[in-house]
């Protein structure tokens, strides 16, 4: 049995449009020096109309699966998480299944607020590890745009959307995915909460009234808890690895404050050259906030074969997970079965049946025609 999940494709997507503190200060009573200094940000991305959770989660999704050179239909599992879905059902996870023709996959939903990746990420490797699944793909999404009161300058500076995924496999070679720690607290559920559209307080006219759909948030509050927790669950995911903090060689933190990202570096003895931000120029994408600066720390070869990576996420529950990564993008791509090249070279794909039978006797047809030296 498989003992090891490795992550061997990945990708993201964020909307094109960006705001900037600029374009907020037109709107509420902000300015950009204050966004900048309380918080690291510059700009963020916001969804067009066309796009929703589930349409970044397919780009992002795409582009790992084509990292990967992974036929979506050798997936067994699709987890996404996301306090943003398209709906409240069927499942985001479910939309993406069927989108990507991942026929042979179970699909589900993970609400773990912006912990979410990192909880997905635990979930689809211990069943990976428990032998139940070989293929995984593990995505955070987020249109937070679409929860902001764009009138609460406390909160409505702070989000912005996008997606990103991984593709795991189940390996007997060690490495990969070293350890969990995950972890929650709901005696502070309400300083981060959605109060209405949910079974307590479904929507009516007074909860569109009194704004109860939108985010609202103690930042104080949330601000000491995250500054407490991310170094705590850190170490306590580095030490589950059996290593130490100077064996770490990329932290990447969720994106939600460069003080916060800054406070946790310190407590962990980590210079922020080893601290991977990104919180700059997408704000606080939530559940899709570890994964697209894990990609953007790829494409910036900031991670080397072999080097140690520390990945944290805190947010709403409260919760938070942490995992420490080998990073090991040498391994080769698993080789696909004979039936899956088969599959891809009849090129039947979801053809139908005749259809598939006149592809097969064209082929029949090449190869006879090589035989009886008709082509070269
Ligand atoms: N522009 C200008 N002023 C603002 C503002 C904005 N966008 N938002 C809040 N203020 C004001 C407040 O009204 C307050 O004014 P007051 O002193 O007159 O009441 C003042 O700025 C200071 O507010 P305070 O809450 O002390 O600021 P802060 O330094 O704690 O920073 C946050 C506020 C929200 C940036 C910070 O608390 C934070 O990042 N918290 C964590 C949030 C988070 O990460 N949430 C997601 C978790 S996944």
């Amino acid at each position: 049995m498989a003992r090891y999940t490795h992550i061997i494709g990945w990708g993201k997507y964020v909307p094109s449009q960006v705001m900037t503190n600029h374009d907020l200060e037109k709107m509420v009573n902000t300015s950009d020096e204050w966004i900048r200094t309380r918080t690291g940000i510059s700009e963020r991305r916001i969804a067009g109309p066309k796009e929703t959770t589930f349409s970044m989660a397919l780009e992002a999704s795409r582009e790992a699966l084509q990292v990967a050179n992974f036929d979506p239909r050798d997936l067994d599992l699709i987890v996404v998480a996301s306090a943003t879905p398209d709906h409240i059902f069927p499942a985001t996870a479910c939309l993406l299944q069927d989108a990507l023709g991942a026929r042979h996959a179970a699909a589900f939903d993970l609400s773990a607020g912006c912990s979410g990746f990192v909880y997905a990420l635990s979930v689809a490797s211990q069943m990976m590890v428990a032998g139940t699944y070989k293929r995984a793909l593990v995505v955070g999404a987020e249109t937070l745009s679409r929860i902001l009161d764009w009138t609460d300058r406390s909160t409505c500076v702070l989000f912005g959307d996008g997606a990103g995924a991984f593709v795991l496999a189940a390996s007997e070679t060690p490495g990969g995915l070293l350890s969990f720690v995950l972890g929650s607290d709901g005696s502070g559920g309400d300083l981060l909460i959605v109060p209405g559209g949910g079974s307590k307080l479904p929507a009516s006219e007074s909860t569109v009234q009194e704004r109860l759909h939108f985010v609202k948030m103690n930042g104080r509050e949330v601000f000491k808890f995250a500054a407490r927790i991310m170094p705590k669950s850190a170490k306590q995911a580095i030490k589950a690895a059996g290593l130490e903090s100077e064996d770490i060689e990329l932290f990447i933190p969720h994106q939600a404050n460069l003080r916060i990202i800054k406070s946790a570096a310190q407590a962990m003895d980590l210079p922020m050259e080893r601290v991977f931000v990104n919180v700059d120029r997408y704000g606080n994408t939530s559940a899709a906030s570890v994964p697209i600066a894990f990609c953007e720390a790829i494409e910036q070869n900031r991670l080397m074969p072999g080097d140690h990576v520390v990945l944290v996420g805190f947010g709403a529950g409260l919760t938070w997970g942490a995992a420490v990564v080998q990073w090991d993008r040498v391994l080769p791509t698993p080789k696909p079965k004979l039936k899956t090249l088969l599959r891809r070279w009849l090129g039947y794909r979801r053809a139908s049946l005749s259809s598939f039978f006149r592809r097969l006797g064209r082929r029949i047809d090449t190869l006879w025609g090589i035989i009886t030296g008709r082509r070269l």
